[in-house]
């Protein structure tokens, strides 16, 4: 028999109980013996509950922590702390751990890495990156034979379901948010995910694993999707794009290129087609060449098939440590945004006058920014609204061409700057 210690009972740990129970009798065969949950800690035992069980509820941490009869810790509080000391805790107790914690591991990984080791035990994240997909010990086993150049996905649900109803539904972003939190796809405190931060810390852990050095989130660069106006995807859809928050990581000459962003994403594109609550992550590397995983990025039932899938990973080797813990062994520094290079989309409020657009060509010219496209979209009340697309630039360049711009004293207003991944 495995014993289990479940640290919370929300959305993802409801799950996991309710998979556990259904599924007790194929996967007591699976791993050889029986796993059970001996106890679980919540923050208030007269919460009511959504599970037909009667469930062994505590609020001390030490019955399970120091109750040397469990053999697996499953974190699904979320949040730093108290997770992060609670982990620490059941590792230096001898216990393996599973968490869906990606703020805890993009952040606090090395540490508890370390500690994992030292006690010998497994430390398990695989439902802390796109819910329900495979892709960590895709990423650390199948692709072990590969140098990986680039990692590209769409990792937060919550932003893509809300893109998504925007472009296809024309919903409203404030009632979509709302629907998100209802189905439980959103982080506790949704700014996580609005503002690109979970998704940052997704792209984190999943760079230090293809590029084999630590990125902490703290060195991508992150941009949410607040300023995605219904404009922006009415003329994304005209000019041949959807938008999606993108996460991209690359290896450019021994550094890293990593950032989060809303991007133009060709209509074409295999990730432009991504949609809903669905995440997908396409990698490139050698000798393989590009491989795509794909599924719903969040919600109890996708995130709980993979907690279990590592419950079940570490009861079949409870005995030895056989995962691969760090696999961070270089160190390649991460390429500040401004020395990136992008093509960008441009909306911009200028004066309908004679010489405005030929002054902007001129500054952008000034700053080696290369225009690919202009549309003037609209001339109301003598105000024209342009639409351009540039070809590639350097970030800084395109930043000092902005800045110029927008002192300009024809230049009425800048309403939005979006990347453009892909060919033009
Ligand atoms: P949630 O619904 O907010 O549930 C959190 C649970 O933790 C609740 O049961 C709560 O207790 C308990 N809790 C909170 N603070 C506590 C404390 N100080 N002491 C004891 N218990 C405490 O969260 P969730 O959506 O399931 O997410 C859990 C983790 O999975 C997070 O790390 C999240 O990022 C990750 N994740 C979530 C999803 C998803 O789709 N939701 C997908 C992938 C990964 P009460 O019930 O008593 O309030
Ligand atoms: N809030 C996250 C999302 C949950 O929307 O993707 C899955 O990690």
């Amino acid at each position: 028999m495995i014993n289990i210690g479940l640290l919370g009972l929300g959305t993802v740990a409801t799950g996991v109980v309710e998979v556990l129970e259904k599924n007790q009798k194929n996967i007591e065969k699976k791993v050889g013996e029986a796993i059970k949950i001996k106890k679980i800690l919540v923050r208030d035992i007269n919460k009511k509950r959504n599970l037909p069980y009667n469930l062994p509820l505590t609020t001390k941490p030490e019955e399970i922590l120091e109750d040397s009869d469990i053999d697996i810790i499953v974190e699904l509080i979320g949040g730093e702390e108290p997770a992060l000391s609670y982990i620490k805790t059941a590792l230096t107790n001898g216990k393996h751990v599973v968490t869906a914690n990606k703020e805890i591991i993009s952040k606090h990984g090395k540490i508890l890495f370390g500690l994992a080791e030292k006690a010998g035990k497994n430390l398990l994240f695989e439902a802390s990156v796109g819910g329900g997909i495979p892709i960590i010990r895709p990423l650390k086993e199948c692709l072990a034979a590969n140098e990986i150049y680039e990692i590209m996905g769409i990792v937060n649900g919550t932003t893509n379901y809300i893109l998504t109803e925007m472009t296809e539904r024309k919903k409203e972003f404030g009632q979509v948010l709302k629907d998100a939190q209802r189905l439980g796809y959103a982080e506790s405190d949704p700014s996580a995910d609005i503002d690109g931060f979970d998704a940052a810390r997704k792209l984190a852990i999943l760079a230090s694993i293809g590029f084999n050095t630590r990125i902490n989130p703290a060195e991508i660069y992150t941009e949410g999707i607040r300023n995605i106006t219904s404009k922006d995807i009415l003329y994304a859809k005209e000019l041949g794009y959807v938008i999606k928050l993108l996460a991209v990581s690359r290896k450019r000459n021994g550094r890293i290129e990593a950032s989060v962003s809303p991007v133009f994403m060709p209509i074409k594109h295999p990730l432009a087609g991504v949609n809903d609550v669905y995440n997908a992550i396409m990698v490139t590397g050698y000798p393989v060449g590009r491989v795509m995983f794909f599924g719903r990025g969040a919600g109890k039932d996708p995130t709980s098939s993979a907690v279990v899938g590592d419950i079940i990973e570490i009861a079949r080797n409870k005995n030895n440590c056989k995962n691969v813990l760090c696999t961070c062994f270089v160190e390649k520094p991460v390429i500040n945004i401004g020395e990136t290079e992008s093509r960008f989309y441009l909306r911009l409020q200028v004066e309908d006058k004679p010489g405005v657009l030929a002054k902007i060509a001129g500054i952008f010219s000034n700053y080696n920014v290369s225009i690919h496209s202009v549309v003037q979209k609209s001339a109301e009340k003598a105000t024209a609204e342009l639409v351009l697309i540039t070809h590639m630039v350097k970030e800084k360049n395109m930043k000092l061409a902005l800045d110029e711009i927008l002192s300009y004293s024809q230049t009425l207003e800048v309403s939005n700057v979006i990347r453009v991944e892909g060919d033009v």
